[in-house]
């Protein structure tokens, strides 16, 4: 299988990279190897359930950095083909510099597709289908489960974890009720809190049901993995109410939750008074830098396969 040619004048940055190598972890060496750890943890759930053995090939849908990949090459070894695809072009030129230095280029080919149309893999010719924090971005699902399906042998498996967004956007849409409720006096706060949320999830049923980071839970991911055919189906819904990792006002204001989400520097610089941002500093810096601040992690996971007939 040849590799989709990524050209060098496609290693602009764009979102996924500007998100995944800068803003996720907001260019803070420390706090980067801190999501590195959190994400491996994810990865390595996502492998659990892959059930790999030697000589299997691995598609790694919507690769990015290689995580699932590389850590994949890691457990099984050389006799292990890995299929890296991504929509982002300089994604997959980053992943094959890592491929490279990790001296595991030959094992890995690379494909730039979208998670909806895997062209280039053949039909029933991989072993294992495993995607992380993938599906979340993708708009049809249902078409990229579809070609999940379709590039699997029978009797392969599919390891999915994603993100559940859906509580973000209803608590950005619960700030909108509040604010816009005149029968109530106008909290300040609560004004600029709201307008932090909306820069970072939408905030209307509209909005929500438009958008592919919000419009799921897991139960509609479970069903339209069996609507494209999978059985032997297992879902897991894992949330963590847990101290925030993040305790650095600057990690704060540079990083944001999700690639298409600004950070709230940005936020603060497009959207707020000079006056509004000294006020939200002086409200919410002491409470981040107190290490109290909380945060909830929704992710599912889920295995299935194709099956034999
Ligand atoms: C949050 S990152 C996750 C990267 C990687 N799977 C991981 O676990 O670290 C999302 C990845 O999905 C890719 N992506 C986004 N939309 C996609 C699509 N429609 N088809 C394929 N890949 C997509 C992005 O380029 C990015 O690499």
């Amino acid at each position: 299988m040849a590799d989709n040619v990524v050209e060098k004048h496609d290693l602009e940055p764009d979102v996924w990279s500007e998100w995944l190598l800068h803003r996720r972890h907001a260019d803070d060496p420390a706090y980067a190897q801190v999501v590195q750890a959190v994400v491996e943890g994810y990865a390595d759930r996502v492998l659990e359930g892959a059930q790999l053995a030697d000589g299997m090939t691995l598609v790694d849908v919507g690769a990015g950095e290689g995580l699932v990949a590389f850590r994949a090459i890691d457990r099984i070894g050389p006799s292990l083909r890995v299929i890296l695809t991504d929509v982002s072009a300089p994604m997959l030129g980053y992943a094959e510099s890592v491929a490279v230095q990790r001296n595991v280029r030959a094992q890995c080919t690379f494909l730039r597709c979208t998670a909806d149309n895997l062209k280039g893999i053949a039909d029933a010719s991989v072993d294992v289908v495993a995607t992380r924090a993938v599906l979340a971005y993708v708009a049809d699902k249902r078409a990229a489960l579809v070609e999940c399906f379709r590039i699997l042998k029978p009797g392969g498996r599919l390891s999915i974890a994603e993100p559940i967004l859906q509580d973000e956007a209803l608590y950005a849409r619960a700030l909108r009720r509040r604010v816009e409720d005149q029968s109530q006096p106008v909290d300040r706060l609560l004004t600029l809190l709201h307008r932090w949320k909306a820069a970072q999830f939408p905030d209307t049923e509209e909005a929500c049901a438009k958008s592919p980071i919000a419009n799921y839970s897991e139960r509609d991911l479970l069903n339209m993995v069996r609507g494209a055919g999978f059985a032997q189906i297992h879902l897991q819904l894992h949330i963590d109410v847990v101290p925030s990792l993040i305790t650095s006002w600057e990690v704060f204001l540079g990083s944001s939750p999700h690639p298409w989400a600004p950070s709230l520097k940005q936020i603060l610089a497009e959207r707020f008074t000079p006056d509004e941002r000294q006020f939200f500093e002086q409200m919410v810096r002491p409470t981040v830098e107190s290490g109290k601040n909380v945060t909830t992690d929704r992710a599912m996971y889920l295995q299935a396969q194709r099956p034999f007939s």
